[in-house]
């Protein structure tokens, strides 16, 4: 028999936008994610590029929406210095990345070619800096190369290197997991640094001004976001990160298979996901002592699913699968965004291609969406558009003796009105029946579109790329203010009202 969950959509009660930056993705200088991933090489006659960029990449990523893009890193930002990457490539250093499988890096991607790229994929870039090994200098005057229009001498190199306007990046990580792979710092030591590095950094971007980010905590980390909040002026930081992988364990090997996961191990990935909820209200309670009024933001710069690498690929570069697991970890990522949207303003997916939870993987000239593409694909219509509180009775997905709610759901009105309800149901082999109240919305139409599949551990391949892929749904019903929706297992639904 199914199971009953019973929601209210509080349709009268919308006052936050969902920032479109919650759809926000991450790219690192790490296994496959630039090079072979995002670019193929200039000189490149197999794969239809841009530049070296490749075009079916582009083209998947705006039908997403794909919002930003942080770029370079991660723990590869610390030790990036960017001039390594600016002139003619032939004359580029080479590099060891030390981080990521211990790799020549040629630098053959830089900063052009990245601030380039998002152009043509219409995003916004995300700059993290180098505090770890850099100088305050060096932050300062890569800021100068990309935005000033005026004379001085980073923005008169850039145009020695071929590009005369400024790029006005508004995003600025300074430094990345500083408490980690960023120096191993201690919180105070950080709070420090950063209030000198930001202090160097020109606060103006075009008619804007300059959006810097604080190396956020790992997980519950409260005591760093205390620590920031309470000695870093809210004239120096705009907003605070936080990381949250959903992992089993950090050993090498000791994660889980990103396919062939045990029924506990798939219910120990939710629980890590569900996690996500309680970690921003508690980081949130934190800001909220030292900035009542919800200034400053609080940014999920890192976030997904880590497995074990696929076998026989480099552990360095955390190449992994992505299945349904993932599609509903996703779903239920983000409608626990958009119920915080007052306070989170902008995330990133951990990673955009061929690491850790891709939305594309690619092979030579082949390329495939995963779940989690769909998944981000289907949401899109949530971008910019007012939150719609929800409250949701669930029932309980149970695995020996453990339980979490089976079904998570936002809402939101999108600019012409029209209202969007998104439901994920977890639980891998039960259905569940939704009663859905609506208040103070008379809804006419009713459209929705699905992504489920048989199987929990269904994926796609190079050899069957549309195994997982969207489909109508015509599993709810509507009638007078009243919506009832049958959720297949491991599913994920939006509706359009
Ligand atoms: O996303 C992979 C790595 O995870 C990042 O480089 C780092 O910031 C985090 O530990």
């Amino acid at each position: 028999a199914s199971a009953q969950t019973k929601v209210t959509l509080n349709a009268d009660e919308g006052k936050h936008l969902i920032s479109r930056h919650l759809y926000g993705h991450f790219a690192e200088h790490l296994g496959r994610c630039i090079y072979d991933g995002f670019y193929v090489g200039e000189n490149n006659t197999k794969i239809p590029n841009k530049n070296g960029v490749r075009l079916d990449v582009v083209d998947a990523l705006k039908k997403m929406k794909i919002p930003n893009l942080r770029w370079p890193g991660g723990c590869f930002a610390d030790t990036y210095h960017w001039k390594d990457g600016i002139g003619p490539k032939a004359k580029r250093p080479k590099i060891v990345n030390t981080w990521w499988g211990g790799v020549t890096e040629d630098n053959s991607f830089g900063t052009h070619d990245f601030l380039n790229m998002c152009e043509l994929l219409g995003t916004e870039p995300y700059l993290s800096g180098n505090v770890g090994s850099g100088t305050v200098q060096e932050l300062s005057e890569w800021v100068q190369y990309v935005n000033f229009e005026k004379d001085s001498p980073m923005s008169n190199l850039r145009q020695q290197n071929g590009r005369v306007k400024p790029w006005n990046v508004r995003y600025w990580g300074v430094a990345n997991e500083a408490w980690g792979c960023g120096g191993n710092m201690t919180a105070d030591y950080y709070a420090n640094l950063y209030k000198q590095y930001s202090t160097f950094m020109n606060t103006q971007v075009g008619k804007e001004k300059i959006y810097r980010i604080a190396s956020g905590a790992s997980d519950n980390d409260y005591n760093w976001t205390e620590t920031l909040m309470k000695n870093i002026p809210g004239k120096l930081m705009e907003a605070v990160a936080l990381h949250h992988y959903s992992v089993l364990s950090w050993g090498e090997g000791q994660k889980s298979s990103a396919t062939q996961f045990s029924d506990q191990e798939y219910f120990k990935t939710m629980q890590q996901a569900l996690l996500m909820d309680e970690l921003i209200e508690k980081h949130s309670a934190v800001m909220d002592k030292y900035d009542p009024e919800k200034k400053i933001a609080l940014i999920v710069d890192e976030w997904g699913g880590w497995y074990n690498v696929e076998p026989g690929t480099n552990p360095g570069f955390l190449y992994q699968q992505n299945t349904m697991r993932d599609a509903v970890l996703a779903g239920a990522t983000l409608n626990i965004f958009h119920k915080h949207c007052e306070r989170v303003r902008m995330a990133n997916l951990a990673q955009a291609v061929n690491v850790l939870q891709a939305v594309i993987l690619t092979k030579g000239d082949k390329m495939l969406l995963t779940p989690t593409y769909h998944v981000l694909e289907m949401y899109n219509v949530h971008q910019d558009a007012t939150m719609l509180p929800v409250t949701v009775k669930s029932e309980d997905y149970t695995l020996d003796n453990q339980k979490l709610p089976a079904v998570s759901v936002s809402a939101s009105r999108d600019k012409a009105g029209k209202v969007h309800v998104s439901l994920v149901n977890i639980d891998p082999s039960k259905p569940q029946e939704i009663s859905v109240d609506l208040k103070g919305l008379k809804a006419s139409g009713l459209t929705g579109r699905i992504l489920t599949s048989a199987n929990v551990r269904d994926h796609n391949t190079f050899e069957n790329l549309t195994k997982v892929k969207p489909a109508a749904f015509n599993g709810a019903k509507l009638s007078g203010d009243k919506l009832t929706v049958n959720l297949p297992p491991v599913s994920v639904v939006v509706l359009e009202l």
